[in-house]
């Protein structure tokens, strides 16, 4: 698996925090950013990721900023991006497990790096159910290509 990841100014604590978590877990990744230093605006890091895994280039993707609000806004505008704001390891796992979801965005200034690294370590370990969720998925996708 290779994980997309970059985070604006509000979340590059957490951002570090994840890169040393896919180091031990062995997982390849591509960081995207930004550097620190100044203030940066998410679309111009959750297009670039999601971009990445819809391109297949990555497999997944995780962003953070202060909120995850606007980067999971902004990363599902491209379609064929799920792209879930997490903030509990309950809903790190059922959106694996439900919605197939392949962008995991969370706030630094809404969870600590303990926690954070808990919900990415569970999503990134959960599989798709498939089964009843793979047409509830698919009706999304429909939607997207205008199937629908
Ligand atoms: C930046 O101040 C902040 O707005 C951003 O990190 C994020 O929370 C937006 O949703």
């Amino acid at each position: 698996m290779k994980v997309a990841i970059a985070s604006d100014h509000g979340g590059i604590n957490i951002r570090k925090e994840i890169l040393q978590l896919l180091d031990e877990m062995n997982i390849d990744y591509e960081d995207l950013g930004c550097e620190g230093g100044c203030s940066v605006d998410y679309p111009d890091y959750a297009i670039p990721v999601a971009e990445k895994v819809v391109k297949g280039e990555c497999d997944r993707g995780i962003l953070i900023c202060g909120t995850g609000i606007g980067m999971s806004i902004a990363a599902n505008k491209v379609k064929g991006i799920r792209c879930a704001l997490v903030h509990d390891v309950f809903s790190a796992k059922a959106t694996r497990l439900h919605n197939d979801s392949n962008i995991l965005a969370m706030g630094e200034r809404v969870i600590g790096p303990g926690l954070a690294r808990e919900i990415a370590k569970t999503w990134l370990e959960t599989d798709f159910e498939g089964g009843r969720h793979e047409n509830r998925v698919k009706k999304i996708k429909d939607y997207e290509t205008e199937k629908l």
